[in-house]
């Protein structure tokens, strides 16, 4: 096979990223914002970009590597005048096909990525044919890919949000939005199933699982597993590398899936409650910030086991860094609304960031920012922040400059520690110290220390993190990751045997 066009240079030196739903919305603004913060962050024409992304066709693929293509070439015509260069045939672009919904159609594109070159488009040129090549690992993944499973707007609960809480907080963590429940699909077909009796939770022998459940969780739950053999990191010490070393699954969940009332053990897949995206987002939350806890670790060891491996190589266990992000509040498709209501919407957004909201990033583009830069931070910079036990949410200033601030979780706080002060002005809300004394590492990234305080942007009425409820939150985490690997390990032997029949 040719050698591919990203090893004129060391390991170190190249990034393989992928992303997921990348042919609209924040995913498209993820792709466009990884070309712009590699390209300034890596100046120099041997460090690689291998950028691959996912859509659910052929056809979406193709637009989207052109989209990213056509992007790359804007900002190389733009970099060109201030004299800059952004040596464009460094980064390197794949797509392919995967239905999350699909569970088939997922485990052949983790097999397509692990076992198969893919075509590999370099540089801006729209016209320059593909090469294949075969991908050597995955520094990045991120799971941004999802949908919402609303109907429309609630008019009632709408004005009553707007009277009670105000507009900041009626467009951070609204109340309006209606759906019917009960979503269902076969994921061994993909194909939606009709609604489900609200009587009855899905049950094991159904054949069937949650819409939402499966497309904004399970599928990338069972994604990551089959892409382990690919996950394996690099050596991230060597000062030279801009590959991360351990990998990292990063989620993007939302702001509003901060509550305890989001998610139910009776009802894991939400598919008897109207809320079915906010549980989803919330067992994000759960799953991502517990991963890496020791007391949770039993019942997720299965899942970070390669079963590809050697049964007894001690190599066998792989276990990427696993972090939870959110995009703040972004107007896209994922809410359905028709013209005019979207315009009012995104008018709604703006209002709602001029009055001092940090979570209305409102752009895609903007919206990227957190999975961006947890994406491109060295591992070392993130771990001084505690990263993996961190909710990473995308702000913005009243003027629109983007930053990453501590997003609050029920049950976790700010990252996991009882006690932690939320209201002082000047103050670092996680050490105590003044943030000019070099308190919060984060203000050296994002200077902008009265935005990045945990108390703005705050659910009015959140509470201060107690020992009980961090307590109940790692419980409850033990329990999710139980549940996830019972169902992973099912719905693998359900497809195993659709395809021995095949
Ligand atoms: N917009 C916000 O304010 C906001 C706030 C918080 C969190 N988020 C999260 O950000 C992520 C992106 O949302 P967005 O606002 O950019 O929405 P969007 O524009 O609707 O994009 C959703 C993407 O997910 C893909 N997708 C949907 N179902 C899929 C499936 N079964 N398999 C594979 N891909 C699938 C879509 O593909 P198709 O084009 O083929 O449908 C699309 O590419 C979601 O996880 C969402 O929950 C968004």
């Amino acid at each position: 096979m040719l050698a591919a066009p990203w090893d004129d240079g060391a390991a170190a030196k190249q990034l393989f990223v992928l992303v997921t739903g990348a042919n609209s919305g924040i995913g498209l603004g993820i792709g466009q914002r990884m070309i712009d913060e590699f390209a300034a962050e890596h100046p120099t024409a041997s460090e690689h970009l291998i950028l691959i992304t996912t859509t659910r066709s052929a056809a979406k693929s193709k637009v989207t590597t052109d989209l990213l293509r056509e992007y790359l070439q804007l900002r190389e015509n733009a970099a060109a005048t201030n004299r800059n260069a952004i040596h464009s045939s460094r980064i390197h672009f794949a797509s392919l096909e995967l239905d999350l919904c699909n569970l088939p159609s997922v485990y052949a594109a983790a097999e397509r990525l692990r076992s198969s070159p893919l075509s590999i488009y370099t540089g801006a040129e729209t016209n320059a044919a593909s090469s294949p090549h075969k991908i050597p690992r995955l520094d990045s993944v991120i799971f941004n890919a999802g949908i919402g499973g609303w109907t429309g707007i609630g008019w009632g609960n709408l004005a009553t949000n707007v009277l009670y809480d105000g507009i900041q907080q009626a467009t951070t963590f609204p109340t309006c939005k209606a759906s019917t429940g009960g979503l269902l699909v076969d994921p061994l077909t993909g194909k939606e199933v009709k609604h489900a009796d609200d009587t009855k939770a899905v049950g094991d022998n159904d054949g069937v699982l949650g819409q939402v459940f499966c497309a904004n969780i399970f599928g990338h739950y069972v994604f990551a597993h089959a892409l382990l053999p690919l996950l394996h990191g690099t050596d991230g010490k060597k000062s030279s590398a801009i590959g991360p070393g351990p990998a990292r699954i990063i989620w993007e969940s939302s702001v509003e899936a901060e509550g305890w009332h989001n998610l139910s053990l009776d009802d894991f897949q939400a598919v008897r409650t109207i809320a079915a995206y906010e549980s989803s987002k919330r067992l994000t939350d759960v799953l991502a910030l517990t991963a890496g806890l020791k007391s949770v670790a039993p019942y997720s060891a299965s899942f970070y086991k390669d079963d590809s491996s050697d049964e007894k190589s001690s190599d066998s266990t792989i276990v990427p860094a696993t972090y939870v992000t959110h995009p703040g509040v972004v107007c896209s498709t994922l809410f359905p609304l028709n013209w005019f209501l979207f315009a009012l919407y995104n008018l709604a957004m703006y209002i709602s960031r001029w009055l001092g909201s940090p979570w209305h990033p409102v752009t895609a583009y903007k919206g990227a920012a957190a999975a961006v830069w947890v994406a491109l931070r060295p591992t070392a910079a993130l771990d001084a922040l505690d990263g993996q036990h961190v909710k990473w949410g995308t702000g913005t200033t009243r003027g629109g400059t983007t930053l990453v601030k501590r997003s609050e979780v029920e049950g976790w706080g700010f990252r996991g520690l009882v006690g932690e002060e939320t209201t002082a002005p000047t103050i670092d809300s996680v050490t105590g110290k003044a943030w000019q004394e070099g308190g919060d590492p984060l203000v050296a990234s994002f200077p902008y220390p009265a935005y990045l305080l945990n108390s703005r942007g705050r659910k009015s009425g959140a509470a201060n993190l107690t020992a009980e409820r961090r307590q109940e939150f790692e419980v409850l985490g033990r329990d999710c990751w139980r549940e996830m690997e019972r169902l992973r390990v099912e719905w693998e032997q359900r497809v195993n045997k659709l395809k021995e029949s095949q």
